[in-house]
């Protein structure tokens, strides 16, 4: 099996980009990260990118503000290709991301979305479930579609909603559960044990 080669698009705090980091480091995922990007030129996934030695860019995406389409998706692409990346990694990356760079890596860009999907798609997943009174939440790793946080699951955890729960709060408890999540997916990935059949991922048994 081919040790899985990263692209990692983030553009805030970076944690599930160091959980990832943090797993390669710790031999427990067979993956190296050839760059990080991010929209925003002072997110802290950069810093911590740099930190770890990784290459870490700034990409422009203008004009838009929500989607990654036209120089920026085409210069995302091409640090793609020139880092010998084969999987792309979505974490925390608020943007929609378009058919152009979904066809350049079919089935190989991954999610994170802190929500159990298809419940609370969009933005801050874990307040739409706190507000809608959900007792149980959690968050999903899916293979990207090129609908808004529709693609094939791969793995679901979820996290109680306790009665004091603010939104903090409820997002820091499925943080915990995100950063063992994207490791375990991608793991899978590397083992070569993930196929999608219609919406569904199949699993195959660790082979004997
Ligand atoms: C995570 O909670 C991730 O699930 C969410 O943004 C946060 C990024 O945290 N993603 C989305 O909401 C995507 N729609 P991080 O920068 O610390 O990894």
């Amino acid at each position: 099996m081919q040790k899985l080669r990263l692209g990692v698009l983030g553009s805030g705090a970076g944690s599930n980009m160091q959980s990832i980091c943090d797993a390669i480091a710790d031999g427990s995922l067979d993956a190296e990260i050839a760059i990080v990007m991010s929209d925003v030129k002072d997110a802290k996934i950069l810093d911590r990118a740099r930190a770890a030695g990784l290459p870490a860019m700034w990409l422009d995406c203008s004009p838009w503000k929500t989607k990654l389409e036209g120089p920026g998706e085409d210069e995302c692409i091409r640090l793609l290709r020139e880092y010998g990346c084969d999987t792309v990694v979505l974490a925390g990356f608020m943007r929609i991301v378009k058919p152009k760079l979904l066809q350049a890596f079919p089935w190989r860009v991954l999610n994170i979305h802190p929500a159990l999907l298809p419940s609370f798609p969009g933005t801050a997943g874990w307040r739409q479930a706190l507000d809608y009174g959900c007792k149980v939440a959690g968050v999903t790793v899916h293979f990207v579609d090129s609908g808004t946080d529709t693609g094939p699951i791969i793995i679901q955890r979820s996290v109680p909603v306790m009665e004091d729960d603010t939104p903090e709060t409820l997002h820091a408890r499925i943080q915990v559960q995100e950063h063992a999540a994207y490791p375990e997916a991608l793991r899978l990935l590397a083992a070569g044990r993930l196929s999608v059949e219609g919406r569904r991922v199949r699993i195959a048994p660790v082979p004997e």
